[in-house]
């Protein structure tokens, strides 16, 4: 298995160019499910992530062909589909394989999907997905394992007003792409607004569907009978961006982040000002600059879009890791979000984590390189920042989790002067 070494202690000093965002990707590409025109996707990342919805679309009877044109573009072609089973070897290894569920259904009448069970962030049900298909009319039913769904008579959903009782990404992205094609009105209430949930109703919206209250908490979609195809660019990375400009401020240098929305990322750079990090927006992007700063300790708090991101949450902990003061981080989003604590803790840390979503971490002078494995992306990540902030050489294994949601990290990393190398093991 491979394993990622780094060299800590160099200020990053250069230039990232973000990649399109792979949790506005997987949605778009299960997307394709809705039309029996093509669908072409640009600026897809390559990630792991990526290759296993690709291999979920394709046993369905998706045909992908690769195209060259305008940097480098996907076309999707459902016209051919023959399985409407999610098997459990796919979805096991990747929660997002849920978001094929809502089009099969729209578009077929019936899925079966595996239930893609526990996780090592928490126990993430899927019961919102499904009571709000319930009121769209499906029958569901588990058995051995699968969700099986069926439209009603007729074999198309039918709108509702559905309220989320949380919100939910992936539930909003699933019910709001079953409701495009459903017959009537749907209106989603306290809906998720993430901007990759707003780039799939951008996405669908040019296929042909009729949605109103973008980028709201409540969704208004009149159901269509059929979507067409159409051209669509993925949003940029926004976590990847916010993992970037967060390197810069854990080694005490400057990153400009390239082709990411600062918009996108208000509440990460506003908890990074109150550290005294710099963070200036640019015409492409933004700069963060933590060189010669005094920084100090903040209070963060995980909450759906504008909060603070969860998936930042771990990036962040390692960056307050080396801050000056006292910092209290808050997990509202996910259980068990801690994990990467124990290995910060083993570079030398103070965090004390207060069960079951609090954590109270006070600045050290210098964290100490260590070999460490984390159990998910965005922990992976943190250990990563603190690795490149550390003395010492840091070992990070597992760095599978790192290939599901990071394009080209050590290039990404060298390129502002870290020195970070991939080894490769049988
Ligand atoms: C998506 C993101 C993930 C991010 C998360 C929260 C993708 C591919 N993944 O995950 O990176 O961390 O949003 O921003 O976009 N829940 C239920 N029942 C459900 C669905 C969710 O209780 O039916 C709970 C979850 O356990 C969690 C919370 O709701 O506590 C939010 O989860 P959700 O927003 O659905 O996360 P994902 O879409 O899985």
């Amino acid at each position: 298995m491979d394993k990622i070494k780094i060299h800590g202690g160099i200020p990053l000093d250069g230039k990232v160019r973000i990649s399109g965002a792979k949790n506005a990707a997987l949605p778009l590409m299960a997307a394709t499910l809705l039309t029996d025109e093509t669908l072409t996707l640009k600026n897809l990342p390559s990630l792991a992530d990526i290759t296993t919805m690709t291999a979920l679309l394709a046993q369905h009877g998706v045909k992908l062909t690769m195209t060259d044109e305008d940097g480098g573009a996907l076309i999707f072609d459902s016209r051919h589909i023959f399985n409407l089973k999610a098997p459990y070897d796919i979805v096991r290894k990747m929660r997002a394989s849920m978001l094929v569920l809502g089009p099969l259904v729209a578009r077929y009448g019936k899925a079966k999907v595996s239930l893609p069970g526990g996780c090592a962030i928490g126990t993430r049900p899927v019961d919102m997905h499904l009571s709000a298909l319930q009121k769209m009319g499906a029958d569901i039913q588990i058995k051995e394992g699968y969700i099986i769904a069926y439209a009603p008579a007729g074999g198309r959903l039918r709108g509702a007003d559905i309220t989320f009782p949380k919100v939910t990404v992936g539930g909003t992205e699933d019910i709001l792409m079953a409701a495009t094609l459903a017959d009537g009105q749907t209106i989603l209430r306290n809906a998720a607004c993430e901007p990759e949930v707003t780039d799939l109703v951008e996405c669908l919206v040019k296929m042909g569907a009729d949605i109103s209250g973008i980028g709201s908490n409540t969704l208004v979609i009149n159901g269509t009978e059929r979507l067409h195809g159409a051209v669509h660019r993925v949003v940029a990375d926004r976590i990847e961006a916010a993992s970037y400009a967060l390197a810069a401020a854990a080694t005490r240098g400057r990153v400009e982040i390239v082709g990411a929305s600062l918009n996108h990322l208000a509440a990460v750079a506003r908890a990074m000002i109150d550290c005294g990090v710099s963070i200036t927006e640019t015409e492409t992007g933004f700069i963060a600059d933590a060189r010669d700063a005094y920084l100090i300790g903040t209070d963060i708090m995980t909450e759906p879009y504008p909060g603070f991101p969860t998936d930042v949450q771990a990036q962040m902990t390692a960056f307050l890791a080396t801050v000056g003061g006292a910092s209290l981080v808050t997990e509202s989003i996910f259980e068990n979000r801690f994990m990467h604590v124990p290995e910060l803790v083993r570079m030398g840390a103070n965090i004390t984590v207060h069960a079951p979503s609090s954590a109270i971490i006070r600045g050290v002078q210098k964290l100490s390189g260590a070999e460490v494995m984390a159990t998910d992306l965005r922990a992976s990540m943190g250990l990563v920042l603190a690795g490149l902030a550390a003395e010492g050489t840091t070992t990070v294994n597992r760095v599978y989790h790192l290939d599901r949601g990071y394009e080209h990290l050590e290039e990404k990393l060298t390129a502002c002067g870290a020195q970070i190398e991939r080894i490769s093991e049988e």
